[in-house]
């Protein structure tokens, strides 16, 4: 079967992966596949290429964002659809680190500015090469099919698309194990092999999660005259995703809005990301992903007000949306 990201949207998850996304060419076919983050899951006892030794915490993110800043370029948002922030490895224990490798820096504007964000680490040079999206022309049809479900649905905010789809590979891809340079230089694969096996994994763990229907299936669509509840929308995108996502807010806290007030409730009030969490089985790009909490360690599942019908799921504004 052809690849075509599109057309093939109404076919199950499998058959998709079967046909869309390449097999890690760094054949993994002869390693023994492991669960990230099992005590299996170490580098002295795995091809770290064929299973996720380095972040085995596997997060694919959304945002939902209400406009792009950059309307009047044609970069609008898909309708009934949230947007694909990205997929992050984190390590077992939830803690992260950044820019893993530095040769493959494609970001013109790196954020934080050192791998640790902090004065001691590394800086993280400013980009200033050719944009990522020329990398996935010398792939024919597959890089300019990918490319296109890309400006569909990996939208930016305040930045051309193709800032975003830098900062997220050399950001967070280059800390996989998975897609190490050294999974692909060895077996030399075609230059930016990494860059389009990363963007389209992205793409196709986005795919599987829609979050836009899954609210819309209880009755949570986007409203600028009615609020929601968090333990709602959580519930609702738990239910189908198999573990408690983190949902993302910004906006005003909800004690300094005028619904709020007098309330100790300080979270905040406008819906803007929505993150799942995995571990993955064997390497990442074969999507064996094993849905689990966000608060797998602890942690907060949710910068949102808790606060009954606290938080708003606006409508996007006129123009922004195509
Ligand atoms: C979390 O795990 C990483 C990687 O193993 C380690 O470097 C870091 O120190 C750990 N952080 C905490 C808070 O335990
Ligand atoms: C990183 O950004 C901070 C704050 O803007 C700045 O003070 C610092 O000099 C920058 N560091 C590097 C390595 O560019
Ligand atoms: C909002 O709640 C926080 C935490 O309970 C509190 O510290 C803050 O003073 C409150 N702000 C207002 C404006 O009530
Ligand atoms: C809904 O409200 C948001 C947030 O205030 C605003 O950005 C957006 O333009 C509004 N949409 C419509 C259709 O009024």
């Amino acid at each position: 079967m052809k690849c075509n990201l599109l057309s093939l949207a109404a076919l199950s998850p499998a058959a998709v992966w079967a046909s869309c996304v390449p097999a890690p060419d760094h054949s993994c076919r002869l390693s023994k596949p492991e669960l990230s983050c099992s005590s299996a899951a170490q580098p002295a006892l795995v091809d770290s290429c064929c299973v996720e030794t380095f972040g085995g915490l596997v997060l694919s993110t959304q945002f939902w964002d209400t406009y792009t800043g950059l309307e009047s370029a044609g970069q609008l948002l898909p309708k009934n659809s949230f947007t694909l922030h990205g997929l992050w490895p984190d390590f077992c224990n939830g803690s992260f680190t950044q820019y893993c490798d530095l040769s493959r820096q494609y970001d013109p504007h790196p954020s934080p500015n050192t791998t640790t964000g902090t004065a001691s680490g590394t800086p993280v040079p400013p980009y200033h090469g050719p944009t990522v999206d020329t990398f996935l022309a010398p792939f024919g049809a597959t890089g300019a099919a990918l490319l296109r479900w890309m400006n569909k649905f990996w939208i930016a905010q305040n930045q051309p698309n193709t800032e975003l789809w830098a900062h997220e590979f050399s950001k967070h891809a280059t800390c996989f194990s998975t897609f190490s340079e050294s999974c692909f230089s060895k077996f030399q694969l075609q230059k930016h092999t990494d860059l389009l096996e990363f963007f389209t994994v992205t793409a196709e763990y986005f795919k599987r999660l829609p979050t836009y229907d899954w609210l819309a299936a209880k009755g949570i669509t986007p409203s600028n005259t009615t609020s929601y509840s968090l333990s709602d929308i959580q519930g609702a995108l738990a239910a189908r995703h198999g573990g408690v996502p983190f949902i993302g807010c910004s906006g005003p806290k909800y004690n300094e809005t005028a619904a709020g007030k007098g309330s100790k409730d300080a979270g905040r009030t406008a819906l803007t990301e929505v993150w799942y969490y995995h571990h993955v089985f064997g390497p990442v790009q074969a999507g064996k992903a094993t849905p689990v909490g966000a608060d797998i360690n602890g942690g907060s599942t949710s910068t949102c007000a808790k606060a009954d019908k606290a938080v708003w799921y606006y409508e996007r504004s006129k123009g922004s949306e195509k």
